[in-house]
């Protein structure tokens, strides 16, 4: 039997595009007619060894240009840019999978889940980017995103608190107001792929949560104190508000929670 852990590297190690959307739904596939074994037979390959394609050229943030959406150039441009988050995803949610062992199955199915629905994500959003007349490539892209998975590269609590309980996160932040933005252009096709997402990102940062919580009960952790500490650790800067409360708590945040990082992100030195 084909194991889980083969896929997850072939994945994370071609930077070929299509072959990734191609192994990450055949392996999706494989898992849910019980065809894809978890174990653990090879070593973890180091996380240096995750492959990316040529282009996009990645940049740090402060390199990346302006973008303003009255113009058709700016909102390809914001596509792109959601492409690109939505591309490495896929990367992350892998990385999630392969690189922590010796968990429970629904860990390694809901990550192969998340990863399947990233895959999704990027098609739908490159499809609308070529519409617009842009490949996935021809900009510059944001470098920071996959420097939240090296940081963590050893470290699950820390790789859980910092990828879906912040980053993805994020996303239930300032997605609801992009769609407004659509709306009120009357984009309804950009409005429809950005509400799909969202529904999906609320489900992904809610297993973030599960798990979150979950090992940190296994380990005797308190997990409020645990999650301030390792984002205070492992986070580069401060996470930005405002934070959009109640997605947050449909994902598994809790009030204290939410609280402490309205409190965190206002204060210069905590
Ligand atoms: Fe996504
Ligand atoms: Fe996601």
């Amino acid at each position: 039997m084909k194991s889980l852990f083969d896929y997850a590297q072939s994945c994370l190690q071609t930077y070929d595009i299509e072959q990734k959307l191609i192994l990450t739904h055949a392996a999706w596939h494989a898992w849910q007619c019980d065809a894809l074994s978890y174990t653990d037979t090879q070593p973890i390959a180091d996380i240096h060894f995750t492959q990316f394609p040529a282009r996009p050229i990645l940049l740090p943030p402060k390199q990346m240009p302006k973008r303003n959406l009255n113009s058709a150039q700016g909102v390809a441009s914001l596509f792109h840019a959601l492409a690109h988050i939505e591309f490495i995803a896929i990367y992350l949610a892998w990385d999630m999978l392969y690189r922590f062992r010796g968990l429970p199955k629904q860990f390694y199915q809901d990550w192969l889940k998340v990863a399947d629905e990233e895959a999704q994500h990027f098609a739908l959003i490159r499809e609308h980017l070529r519409d617009l007349g842009m490949e996935y490539g021809d900009l510059p892209a944001h470098q920071g995103l996959w420097e939240h998975a090296q940081n963590t590269a050893d470290n699950l609590l820390a790789r859980l608190a910092i990828v879906p309980r912040c980053m993805e996160a994020r996303g239930l932040d300032v997605t609801p107001l992009m769609i407004e933005k659509f709306n009120a252009r009357g984009d309804a096709k950009s409005v429809a792929i950005l509400t799909r997402i969202l529904q999906d990102e609320v489900g992904h940062v809610a297993i973030g949560s599960y798990w979150f919580n979950t090992l940190c009960l296994e380990q005797n952790l308190a997990p409020e104190p645990t999650y301030q500490q390792l984002l205070q650790q492992f986070y580069k800067g401060k996470p930005k508000g405002p934070f959009n409360r109640e997605m947050r708590i449909i994902a598994g945040f809790s009030t204290a929670e939410l609280t402490w990082l309205e409190t965190y992100a206002h204060t210069s030195n905590f």
